[in-house]
This record gives structure tokens, sequence and C-alpha cells, in this order.
């Protein structure tokens, strides 16, 4: 067996897969919320009708993008090989009975908050990207954000993948750090105050963007 045969057919190994590109999602996240604060810019979407078209056009953007594809699709095959392996590994009754003091909720909520993050960004990447650069959709990427958050129920299921994703990072950043060896008496504390504000900070924001258009807080 090749090292990367055993890389991603151990239980380790996949641990590795996992947290990696996690990581790499987590800062995904950051470079996407800043970019989109241009959203609040009051030039009617000029400015980030510029920052999206250059995100779309740049070579270097999109040879960036295949890696980032690559890296949720990873991310979400490990992540369910990882849960039915967890999940064969102990037997039931034990794992029901003792469910609370084995295992947090975030951390058994992981399979639950992953899949509607999952449903959510198959929503999101078709409203916006695909509409927009494959389906040849009119407006610009700015007119197809507001109209998108005029419906309630589109803009309402934003907000529950908001929480979702805030609980599946507040598991999923702490856990990468356990699997580095990154967990000791000395980064605990540091490593949960970190995950906890990013899972609170990070959503938060972004869910204030939906929230802006549908409330008509730009007032335009
Ligand atoms: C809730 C506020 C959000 C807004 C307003 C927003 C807005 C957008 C827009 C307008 C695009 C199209 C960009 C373009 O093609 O030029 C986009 C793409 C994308 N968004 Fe979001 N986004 C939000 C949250 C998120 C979250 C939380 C995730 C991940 C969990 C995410 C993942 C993506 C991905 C993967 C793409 C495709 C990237 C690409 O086309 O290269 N977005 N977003």
């Amino acid at each position: 067996m090749s090292w990367f045969t055993k890389l991603i057919t151990s239980s380790i190994g996949q641990k590795f897969i996992s947290g990696i590109t996690g990581l790499f999602l987590i800062s995904f996240l950051i470079v996407h919320l800043s970019g989109n604060f241009l959203l609040f810019k009051a030039d009617n979407g000029e400015a980030f009708n510029a920052y999206s078209h250059f995100m779309s056009t740049n070579m270097l953007i999109r040879f960036m993008e295949i890696g980032l594809v690559v890296g949720f699709l990873l991310h979400i095959i490990v992540g369910i090989k990882l849960y039915f392996l967890n999940k064969g590994a102990r037997p039931v009754n034990y794992a029901e009975r003792n469910a609370n003091a084995n295992s947090s909720f975030f951390s058994r909520f992981m399979m639950g908050s992953g899949g509607i993050v999952l449903i959510f960004l198959v929503l999101h990447v078709y409203t916006f990207a695909i509409r927009h650069r494959v389906l040849g959709v009119e407006g610009t990427m700015y007119d197809l954000v507001k109209i998108a958050f005029q419906d309630p129920i589109y803009t309402g299921f934003y907000i529950v993948a908001m929480f979702l994703l805030g609980f599946h990072l507040n598991h999923g950043f702490q856990s990468a750090f356990q699997t580095f060896g990154l967990e000791g008496k000395k980064y605990s504390p540091l490593i949960k105050f970190l995950s906890t504000a990013y899972a609170i900070i990070v959503p938060l924001l972004f869910a204030t963007m939906p929230l802006y258009f549908y409330f008509n807080l730009g007032g335009n």
C-alpha cells in the first residue's frame, strides 16, 4: 500500500485531511466575508461588481477556485466516511447511554450541521455564481444579491444556515487542532477561545448581509 493510499484509507489519515481542508475552508470564509463587505458600500453596487468581475476573470483566482472545489469535495467525502467509521466503531447502546458524557452536542451534530451547510452551499453557488457566470442571467452580481434577499424564505434559510455553520465551525476548528496535536494544557484554552469567537463572529457577520437587503437598510 502506498503512503497515499494509507493516508486516505486510515482513520487518522482521514482526520488529517478533514482538518487540513477544514482550516483551508476557514481561511476562505475570511476572504469571502471581507470581499462581501463591499455590498455595504453606498455606491449602488459599483465597487462590489468590480470586485466580483475581477474574481471571476482573473486567471490566478480561477486557478485557486479549483483548489477550493477540491477542498470542499475532500472535506465532504472524508467527513461522511469518518461519520460512518465512528458510528461503526461504537456499540449503539453504549453510545446512546453515554452520549452526553462522551462528546459535546456540537461534535455529535457535525453530520447534521454539515448537511444543512452543504444544502446551503449548493443553493448559494447556484443562485449567484452559476446563474450569473454560466446561465448568463440578466443584471449585475449586485442586482442578483439584492433580488435574492427580497424573498423571506430564501433570506430566512440563510439565517438558519449561518446558525448551523457556527455550530459546525465551533467543533471543527477545535477538532482540527486536536488532530494536529496542538491540544495541551498550554494551548487548549486559547484554541477553545479562538474557535468559539470565530464560530460566533464570522457567521453573524455573514448573516448581516441578507438582513441588510431584506430590510433595505441601504435605502435604495
Ligand atoms: C451570507 C452571506 C453571503 C453572501 C452575501 C455571499 C455572496 C456570494 C456571491 C455574490 C457569490 C458569487 C461571487 C462571484 O461569482 O463573483 C458567492 C460565491 C460563493 N460563496 Fe458566498 N456569500 C455568502 C456566504 C457564504 C458562505 C457562508 C459560504 C460558505 C460556507 C459561501 C461560499 C461561497 C462559494 C464556495 C462561492 C463560489 C466561489 C466562486 O464562485 O469562486 N458563501 N457568494
